[in-house]
C-alpha cells in the first residue's frame, strides 16, 4: 500500500508540495517548492501564534488595500525589507569597473522630455544648483554615442513631481539626455535632498514598529539605455549625506556616492561628476 501524505507537523512541506500536478512548469515547480519549504520552516522556527498569523494577515491586508496606480506599498515593503536590492543583485552581477545597479523606486514616469545636452531640469527655480557631468564609456574606456540617460530627483523639499500635482511644474527635475559621438553628457539639476519614503502607511508603521527610520540619502537617479548594451538603472549619492550608511531601502554602494564639489569657475554653485561604464549585451 504506497504510503498517504496527510498533514502534519514533521511532514507538512511534502505534502503541501505533493499537490502540484505533472503539468506544472520546472521553474514554478522550483520556486514554489521552495518558497512552501522556507515558509513552513519560519513558522517553524519561531512557532508563530495564531493571533501573530492574524496580524500578518491584517498587515498584508492593508498594505494592499492602500495600493493604486500611484501608491504602490508592496514595492515599499519589498524595498525595505532588502528583497528589491537582493533580487537586483543577482539579476544585475556585473565585472569590476562597469557601473553598479541599484533600486529603481516608484517615482520613475515614462515620457520625460527629451531635452538638449545641458538643459536645465529643475523648472521651480528652487535649490541649490548643481552641475551634472561625465561621460558613458565602454569597459574598455572608448566613448558610447546615443546613449539614452534619463534622469530624475526630487525637489529642494523633498518631493518628486508627480507627489505634489498642480504644486510642482509637470516634469520638475526630469529629463532625457542622449550622447554624442564623444560619450559626453552634462546637464544641470539641484542639489538633491534626503527625503523620507512615504511612510503614512502599513510600511511606515512596521518601520516604526522595529525602530527604523523612513529615510534615504539625497540621490540624482539615472537609467542609461543603449541597443548594445545592458542597461543601468542607478542613483548617485551625495557624499557627506546623514542617512548613506542607513538608507532605508538599502540602495548605497560605495561606487555609487559621489563628491559635490564648488563650481567656482560654472554658473552652477555645485558640480557633480560621475562617469558610466556599460556591459556590452552578450
Ligand atoms: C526612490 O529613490 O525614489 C525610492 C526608492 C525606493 C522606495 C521609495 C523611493
Ligand atoms: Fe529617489
Amino acid at each position: 500500500m504506497s504510503q498517504i501524505d496527510y498533514f502534519t507537523e514533521d511532514r507538512s512541506v511534502e505534502a503541501v508540495n505533493a499537490r502540484m500536478g505533472d503539468e506544472v512548469s520546472p521553474r514554478l515547480r522550483e520556486v514554489m517548492a521552495s518558497l512552501v519549504k522556507h515558509l513552513h520552516g519560519f513558522v517553524k522556527e519561531v512557532e508563530l501564534t495564531q493571533e501573530e498569523w492574524e496580524v500578518t494577515i491584517e498587515f498584508l491586508t492593508r498594505t494592499g488595500q492602500i495600493c493604486d496606480d500611484k501608491r504602490q506599498e508592496f514595492i515599499l515593503l519589498s524595498d525595505t525589507l532588502g528583497v528589491s536590492m537582493l533580487v537586483d543583485a543577482i539579476q544585475h552581477r556585473r565585472p569590476p569597473g562597469t557601473t553598479e545597479n541599484t533600486v529603481f523606486g516608484p517615482f520613475h514616469v515614462d515620457g520625460a522630455p527629451v531635452l538638449d545636452m545641458g538643459a536645465n531640469i529643475s523648472l521651480d527655480g528652487k535649490g541649490e544648483t548643481c552641475l551634472y557631468e561625465g561621460r558613458v564609456q565602454d569597459p574598455d574606456g572608448n566613448p558610447i554615442e546615443g546613449a539614452r540617460i534619463d534622469v530624475w530627483s526630487d525637489n529642494s523639499e523633498g518631493f518628486y513631481d508627480v507627489q505634489q500635482p498642480g504644486e510642482q511644474p509637470e516634469w520638475n527635475n526630469r529629463g532625457v539626455f542622449i550622447t554624442g559621438a564623444d560619450g559626453r553628457y552634462w546637464f544641470t539639476g539641484i542639489k538633491p535632498v534626503s527625503y523620507p519614503i512615504p511612510d503614512d502607511g502599513p510600511v511606515g508603521q512596521m518601520l516604526g514598529h522595529l525602530g527604523r527610520h523612513p529615510w534615504r540619502p539625497a540621490h540624482m537617479h539615472f537609467m542609461l539605455n543603449h541597443p548594445n548594451h545592458e542597461r543601468i538603472v542607478t542613483h548617485t549619492f551625495v557624499s557627506g549625506d546623514d542617512y548613506l550608511t542607513s538608507d532605508t531601502v538599502f540602495g548605497v554602494k560605495e561606487s555609487l556616492v559621489v563628491d559635490y564639489v564648488l563650481n567656482e569657475s560654472g554658473e552652477t554653485k555645485w558640480k557633480a561628476h560621475f562617469d558610466f561604464v556599460m556591459v556590452p549585451n552578450q
